[in-house]
């Protein structure tokens, strides 16, 4: 970048699986919904500067699997580094469960194509998307794609991907305002640990992990009709049986947990994990109205889980 020049900025949002994490790694479908809370990358002249604020409220537990930002920013701007400075402000609690590396990626990728004058194309692109599994997948591993796409299409979507196949990616209809209490319990214990996990366990026994996997399919496809067609209540029945399949894979900390019960007794239709999940992580309640909306977030945040509404809707 040349010296005087002007910074450029771009964002991505953070994210949350309503269903299908885990499963979508074996083809099965799942629903991701974008947060209101982004990242957001700011590229300016300089010599390799790496800048990181946390704005918000932010765990205090760190997690030791954290890929570190400079691995994606050194990722996603390949060898530009030394000519720039990069400052990233993450609106919402890291690695925990809500897509900050997806974020950071796609937030990345949008910045560096500003930089270089691409034109943004008015859809996302596929090879935007695979350059941002490649990216998060510094942090990651190998992901299905799923964060990554919900980052770039910045709308709840339905995504499923069959292996070595395209991903099919499409609007989830949402027939009624959905209110959705995002908590965050502490930084999860890393993507790549979970889904190796579950993996070793599939080595040992493919005919339970099948089994499971296609049961949080069929929750997905379930969840999915349910939104469509507004009925939230059936919606929350189907959170509830993907959080004890997830929680079954041991997946759920005990603070999630807690936090998840508790949503219920202060009147959610349903809750659960959300995201990778393992040593804290993030959780979902789903709420009928504002006024219980607000009621499950005071409840949360009286428990010290970091709690806000998100609302979604057509
Ligand atoms: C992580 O947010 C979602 C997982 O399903 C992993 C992936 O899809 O790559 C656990």
């Amino acid at each position: 970048m040349r010296k005087g020049a002007a910074p450029v900025s771009a964002s991505a949002p953070g994210k949350i699986i309503l269903f299908g994490e885990h499963a979508v790694v074996y083809g099965e479908p799942a629903i991701g919904v974008p947060l209101g809370r982004r990242v957001e990358v700011t590229l300016a002249p300089g010599r390799g500067r790496i800048r990181v604020a946390v704005s918000g409220e932010v765990s205090r537990v760190r997690s030791a699997n954290a890929a570190s930002p400079r691995s994606l920013v050194e990722a996603a701007l390949e060898g530009r580094l030394e000519l720039l400075d990069v400052r990233i402000t993450i609106g919402f609690p890291p690695m925990a469960g809500l897509g900050s590396s997806a974020a950071l990626a796609v937030a990345l990728l949008r910045a560096r194509d500003r930089l270089l004058g691409v034109r943004m194309p008015a859809r996302p692109s596929r090879a935007m998307l695979e350059e941002a599994i490649a990216i998060e997948n510094v942090a990651h591993g190998t992901s299905s794609g799923l964060d990554p796409a919900i980052c770039l299409w910045d709308q709840p979507i339905y995504f499923q991907r069959a292996p070595e196949r395209p991903a099919r990616i499409r609007p989830a209809r949402i027939g009624r305002p959905v209110r959705l209490i995002v908590g965050s319990a502490g930084t999860h214990g890393g993507t790549r640990g979970a889904v190796g996990g579950i993996a070793e366990l599939n080595r040992e026994a493919p005919r339970l992990v099948g089994a499971m996997t296609r049961a949080l399919g069929a929750l997905s496809r379930a969840g999915a009709a349910a939104l469509e067609a507004g009925d939230l209540i059936l919606a929350g029945r189907a959170m509830d049986l993907a959080h004890g399949l997830l929680s079954g894979f041991g997946l759920v900390s005990e603070r999630v947990e807690h936090a998840v019960r508790l949503a219920r007794e202060h009147g959610a239709l349903g809750a659960k994990m959300s995201g990778a999940g393992g040593r804290g992580g993030a959780l979902i309640a789903l709420a009928g109205d504002s006024r219980r909306a607000a009621r499950i977030q005071r409840a949360l945040t009286a428990a010290g889980v970091i709690a806000w509404i998100e609302l979604f809707e057509r």
